[in-house]
């Protein structure tokens, strides 16, 4: 699949054609990575240099790249589907949803598939609007839901200040704190939407009584909970739902990034019988060309098959014990740089003094051979979320080279 490019000419074509600002900013931070072969737990630049992706792009390689059951489903699925026709009935769409249900908590049992998570987001509010009546949509200060329509109304501030007016009816509460909740709804509450742990607001770890409060709150003003399982979900904490901590069941649970085994994009909202049945006389509520497209409802079941196979989620749960242990004794090895660990199973944020540092950390390590980004929300805080399938010599390598960045930080 190489090409006769140069990475120039690449640089120069991307900026000249897709855009100018990406292209200069990679350019500036002085990581023009243009990622060619890619395998497992790693992508490799076009001279060859490997980075273990500690990024997975949010989940979408929570099965690392290419991974090859997904492949081979695709492969035996390319020789009878397609897309398939998003009007028509569909087995795959049945099929997939019928799976999901047998694994989602309480009676969530339905499914509207997307291409995109911020789609299968707006699917989620939309709904929930109709099916109460009512315009108000609570979310967090910190939250990221999305780039489209409602799903941008539902996200921090950063992300949307310069595309207003956003849609009204959307308030944003600070996470975590259920005083100020209590505070905002009320009987004009369509939703209350969360990230089950916001990652671009930097591994937010709620109170743990906050879900049962905010489900309780739902309850008491007939509002609808929505948790967004894009990132936190689908294995990712060491649990197959990062909710489960918390044991309640939402109106809705949206899914997406690792549903796609980062071959075929597929997202869902999923939610519970009484939202199906208010929409029995509408049953074209969500038109979405590509969505529940059966080739992404393929790979979203074998993906399902792999992650859900005994075993799996030990795998999460000791690489995650050896993470852990090795960005604790990072925080007391660097206490003047290091000012918080925050982490549920494979996904850790670390931290840091200052808004600087989560860029410079962010560079230390590339040149380390490993990708990771400072969040999205709070530059002073570095993401890590490697593949699930990571193995410990690979986990070892990634704390050494965090070892090795922070003294480099610290100017040892
Ligand atoms: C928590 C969360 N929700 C929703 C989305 C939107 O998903 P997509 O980029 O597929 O539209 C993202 C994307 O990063 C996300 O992190």
């Amino acid at each position: 699949m190489s090409t006769q490019l140069s990475s120039e000419q690449i640089l120069d074509d991307y900026a000249t054609y897709v855009s100018s600002g990406k292209a200069n900013f990679f350019k500036s931070i002085g990581l023009p990575l243009i990622p060619g072969k890619r395998e497992g737990v790693r992508i490799y630049d076009r001279a060859g240099h490997a980075f273990i992706n500690c990024r997975s792009s949010g989940g979408v390689f929570n099965l690392g790249h290419r991974p090859q059951p997904i492949i081979e489903a695709l492969k035996n699925a390319l020789d009878e589907l397609d897309i398939g026709d998003h009007l028509l009935l569909s087995e795959w769409r049945a099929r997939l949803a019928k799976k999901l249900a047998a694994l989602t908590p309480g009676d969530i049992r339905y499914a509207t598939f997307t291409p995109g998570g911020g789609e299968a987001i707006d699917v989620a509010i939309k709904l929930a609007r109709a099916y109460t009546g009512r315009p108000g949509v609570i979310h967090a200060v910190e939250a990221y839901h999305g780039h489209t329509g409602f799903a941008l109304s539902a996200t921090g501030d950063k992300f949307k200040a310069r595309f207003g007016p956003m849609i009204p009816g959307f308030y944003a509460v600070p996470f975590g704190d259920i005083a100020a909740l209590e505070d905002v709804v009320n009987a004009t509450t369509a939703a209350v939407i969360f990230e089950t742990i916001p990652v671009t607001g930097g591994i937010l770890i709620p109170p743990p009584d906050y879900y049962p409060r905010v489900r309780a709150l739902c309850d008491r003003f007939g509002a609808q909970m929505i948790l967004d399982e894009v990132q936190a979900g689908l294995g990712r904490t060491g649990k197959l739902w990062a909710l489960s901590e918390w044991n309640i069941v939402p109106d809705f649970m949206v899914l997406g990034k690792g549903l796609s085994a980062a071959l075929y994009p597929i997202s869902a909202a999923t939610y519970r019988p009484h939202i199906d049945a208010r929409f029995a006389d509408e049953p074209f509520m969500h038109i979405s060309s590509y969505g529940g497209a059966e080739l992404g409802c393929v790979a979203a079941a074998a993906m399902l098959d792999i992650i859900t196979a005994p075993g799996f989620l030990d795998n999460v749960n000791a690489r995650a014990k050896q993470l852990g242990a090795g960005s604790a004794a990072i925080r007391a090895r660097y206490p003047a740089l290091v000012a918080d660990v925050r982490q549920r199973g494979l996904m850790i944020g670390i931290e840091m003094v200052d808004d600087m540092l989560g860029p410079a950390l962010t560079l230390a390590l590339a040149q380390r051979g490993v990708l990771a980004n400072y969040a999205g929300a709070r530059a002073n805080t570095l993401i890590i979320m490697p593949p699930l399938i990571i193995g410990a010599a690979d986990t070892a390598r990634v704390l050494n080279a965090l070892e090795d960045s922070f003294r480099q930080l610290a100017g040892g």
